[in-house]
């Protein structure tokens, strides 16, 4: 069974304050992805990869189309409803990392536990476990405009991780790193994967890790050009 489903997804941007004209960034996208699975997001800038992923966490909601989360329609859901699914079961990495300015990265980090419920001392913890990590435990007084941005996007990792999420959606989790932060990252989010059978979606411009990947989708113009691990369409045992 499909952890996550697309399902004929849609998303168009309306017209700006200075009139341009529409955006049509994703046009259609079908997807259906297993739990436990590693998969890759290639393709040009502006093809629709953040904007798909952005849909896929329920962080934007479509103009057609719908996305099934472990079964549940994201539509269905209130914007309560939306953010606890998102607080608990997806991990999402932004592009621009997002972390809260007035708050520390240990804060920042412990947040979607504290905010599902955790006392703060408990979330401090496990908070500060995430931080040690991805290599920023001795950083983690300093707020967001006091670090570097690829310490800001290491932090921005150990956040989406906190919660040990079912999925993580991750945006370029590495484009601001050097090599051995770049390995450490993938190493971290391949161990998930493969002991705790999280299931991970990676955008990414870099072949290397998409060859990590056990699956790599290549989109163009906002839709899908190549899948290599497409499900069957009945996505069941073939006939
Ligand atoms: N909020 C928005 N309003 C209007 N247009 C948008 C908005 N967000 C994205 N777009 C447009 O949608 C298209 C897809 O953007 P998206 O950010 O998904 O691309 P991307 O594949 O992630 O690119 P990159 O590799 O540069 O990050 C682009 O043409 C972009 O300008
Ligand atoms: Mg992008």
């Amino acid at each position: 069974m499909s952890i996550l489903c697309a399902e004929q997804l849609v998303k168009t941007f309306g017209t700006g304050a200075t009139g341009a004209a529409s955006v049509a960034a994703v046009r259609g996208v079908d997807l259906a992805v297993g739990e436990g699975e590693f998969v890759a997001i290639m393709g040009p800038s502006g093809c629709g990869k953040s904007t798909l992923l952005h849909l896929l966490g329920g962080i934007t909601r479509p103009s057609e189309g719908r996305v099934l989360l472990e079964g549940v329609d994201l539509a269905a859901l209130d914007d309560d409803g939306l953010a606890t699914v998102r607080r608990r079961r997806i991990g999402f990495i932004f592009q621009r990392y997002n972390l809260l300015p007035e708050l520390s990265l240990v804060e920042n980090v412990a947040l979607p536990l504290v905010l599902d419920g955790a006392s703060e001392a408990a979330a401090s913890t496990t908070a500060a476990a995430a931080l040690e990590a991805v290599g920023m435990a001795d950083r983690r007084g300093h707020r967001p405009d006091e670090l570097s941005g690829g310490e800001q996007q290491r932090g921005a990792i150990a956040r989406a991780l906190v919660a040990a999420p079912a999925i993580v959606l991750a945006d370029e989790p590495t484009g601001a790193l050097d090599s051995a932060n770049s390995a450490r990252v993938l190493d971290l989010l391949g161990r998930l994967v493969v002991e705790r059978r999280q299931t991970l979606i990676m955008v990414t411009h870099d072949p290397a890790i998409a060859a990590a990947a056990g699956r790599l989708i290549r989109m163009r113009d906002g839709v899908i050009a190549s899948d290599s691990g497409a499900a069957s369409p009945a996505d069941g045992p073939r006939p």
